[in-house]
């Protein structure tokens, strides 16, 4: 089988690495790279912790490079409330040397994207897709498949009463990227808040992971610890909503979710800043440039994510249908 070549773009971030962890254990992609942006974390710390799940997979051979350590035009605002003082639930894992940048993300996206046709899985505010943009635009155009863990569209927003953080921390780049789509005829697959909202990693769940696969179940539980314990102080729910990887389990298998194809702008000031619009009713007549995503398997999503991560054929997670 002919692997999909794939950039990641990310600010790791604890489900920002448990979805390259599932990109690296997915046989039908070719991760080429992985670009960083600042979100969760400052940029710097987004690259260390990248380096350390590569190191954690055996997969150093994966580049990664520093991308935008500032939104375009709003002050940055990062989200270690949720992913603790390291960006990685607190993990604390040793620093990994190595990766000296030859290059920027935007560098990397742009000389990679003037070459061949490669897709970009986002899980991260899009400050990088819009310097992309604003430096090249036949690269941008030249995405193949473009997901986004990003916005929402009937569900509450996790930064405000309207918008989802990556496309509230820098909405001046989503709005950028979304408007350019619609300008060249383009689409974007949103996997929003209404679809990552239905994955939550249980506690029964992790459970179950520590004793298929101790030595993985150590781990996410090591980075995911900190996750659980925001999730109960914030939206007293006991366990964690993991957001990223699911644009990686649909960009394998879009079968997992379903949706429909509409016009999406995104909101850049006022009350709504960052707010996602969907245009699900076509008021302003104006062709899609996404698909967003609205219902979604959550046990093929499970079935997928775990199998994958603790090297079990999915059928041995049929009890998954018992627990989730
Ligand atoms: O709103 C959730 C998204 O913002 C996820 O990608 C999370 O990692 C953060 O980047
Ligand atoms: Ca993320």
């Amino acid at each position: 089988m002919e692997k999909t070549k794939v950039i990641i773009d990310c600010d790791p971030g604890i489900d920002d690495s448990l979805a390259i962890m599932l990109a690296l254990k997915s046989k039908e992609l070719d991760v080429i790279g992985i670009t960083i942006v600042c979100g969760n974390s400052p940029v710097e710390m987004g690259f260390e912790n990248a380096k350390k799940i590569l190191k954690q997979m055996n997969r150093l051979d994966v580049p990664v490079f520093i991308g935008e350590d500032r939104p375009l035009c709003r002050a940055y605002v990062n989200a270690l409330d949720t992913h603790g003082e390291d960006g990685l639930g607190e993990s604390f894992l040793p620093k990994v040397d190595g990766y000296e940048q030859e290059m920027s993300a935007v560098d990397f996206l742009t000389l990679t994207l003037k070459r061949k046709k490669v897709s970009v899985i986002a899980l991260g505010p899009m400050t990088n897709l819009a310097r992309l943009i604003q430096k090249d635009l036949d690269a941008f155009c030249n995405i193949d498949k473009l997901v986004s863990m990003g916005g929402t569209f009937k569900s509450h927003g996790n930064c405000s009463p309207v918008a989802e953080y990556n496309y509230w921390c820098d909405p001046d780049a989503a709005a950028l990227v979304y408007k350019t789509l619609h300008e060249n005829s383009m689409r974007i697959h949103m996997i929003g808040l209404d679809v990552t909202r239905k994955i939550v990693l249980t506690p029964t769940i992790l459970e179950y992971i520590c004793r298929l696969n101790p030595k993985m179940g150590d781990f996410i539980k090591k980075i995911t610890k900190f996750y659980f314990d925001f999730h109960w102080q914030w939206e007293h729910i006991i366990g964690c909503v993991i957001n990223d990887p699911l644009a990686v389990a649909y960009f394998i298998d879009q079968s997992i979710c379903s949706g429909f194809d509409s016009f999406v702008e995104i909101e850049t000031q006022g009350i709504s800043l960052g707010q996602s619009v969907v245009d699900s009713m076509n008021f302003y007549r104006k062709e899609p440039n996404a698909t967003v995503l609205t219902e979604v398997d959550t046990f093929r999503f499970f079935q997928m994510f775990l199998s994958r991560l603790l090297d079990l054929e999915p059928e041995k997670l049929d009890i998954l249908k018992d627990i989730l």
